[in-house]
């Protein structure tokens, strides 16, 4: 692959970005526009800063309120993406949530919250999306694991269980859809240095415990995440699918 190649890969290509108004999201639309393609952020929240910051960089985006867990709305996304850009060619389903609690006191309520803003957001996108890839014969569909299912974390249970069942969810959708041109992958993420806006983020108190078991010694930051989402976005990666690649400065060797 040459470099330019990797840098302005991406040029024409529309992207849908979800749960990007913070976070890992952010960094993805972002890193993803650099390389020229076209953004659709989706987000319960307001993601306008985001469109703007794209647009004052000389890209293109848009942005529209939708609960990924909403058939409704994950099918009007998949209709905004079509009507603003004429195609859908790269979805980055980067919705998740965890919440940490000892397995005992996990409520059933908590465990459907975590299966639903992890998993369901998942199918319901990925339904909405996949018709229009398939007509492109191309599509880039790229997915977030967590690296808690190679290190067992405690206190995860319900969130572990959802983040192996995004890997499970990649590893059968590639089977079945590599005939399409359409690729399908995920990327487990160690803990990530995003910055929320009231600071609540776990990263803060728990990655100085997490450094000392990183083979690289400082923290995931979301652009080194968006690097490798856009690799896997690229045409030239076409030949990988079905896999997950883990990105958490070797706190797991997996
Ligand atoms: N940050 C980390 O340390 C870390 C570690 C491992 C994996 N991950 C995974 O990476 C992804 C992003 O993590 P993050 O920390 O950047 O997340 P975040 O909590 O900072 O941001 C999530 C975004 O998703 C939006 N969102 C939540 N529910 C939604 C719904 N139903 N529909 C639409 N939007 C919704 C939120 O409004 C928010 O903007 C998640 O899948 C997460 O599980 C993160």
């Amino acid at each position: 692959m040459k470099i330019e190649e990797f840098e302005r890969g991406l040029s024409d290509r529309v992207a849908i970005v979800t749960g990007a108004a913070i976070g890992n999201g952010r960094a993805f639309c972002e890193r993803l526009a650099e390389a020229g393609a076209k953004i659709v952020i989706a987000d319960i929240a307001d993601a306008t800063h985001v469109v703007d910051a794209i647009r004052s960089a000389g890209g293109e985006a848009v942005a529209i309120r939708a609960d990924c867990s909403n058939p409704d709305d994950a099918a009007t996304l998949a209709k905004t993406a079509t009507d603003h850009f004429g195609r859908i060619d790269i979805l980055v389903h980067n919705v998740g949530m965890y919440d940490e609690e000892p397995f005992e006191l996990i409520t059933f309520a908590q465990w459907k919250k975590v299966m639903e803003v992890n998993l369901d957001t998942l199918f319901l996108t990925v339904q909405a999306v996949l018709p229009a890839m398939k007509e492109n014969g191309f599509g880039r569909i790229i997915t977030l694991s967590s690296n808690t299912v190679w290190l067992g974390t405690p206190y995860l249970a319900h969130y572990a269980a959802a983040k192996m069942g995004v890997i499970g969810f990649t590893r059968s959708l590639a089977a079945e859809v590599g005939r399409y041109g359409i690729t399908v992958n995920a990327i487990s993420v160690g803990l990530t240095a995003t910055q929320k806006p009231d600071d609540s983020g776990r990263s803060s108190t728990i990655l100085p415990h997490i450094l000392p078991q990183q083979a690289v010694h400082r923290a995931d930051e979301p652009h080194d995440i968006a690097n490798v989402v856009a690799f896997l976005a690229l045409p030239a990666s076409g030949i990988i699918t079905g896999q997950t690649i883990n990105v958490d400065g070797g706190a797991a060797r997996h």
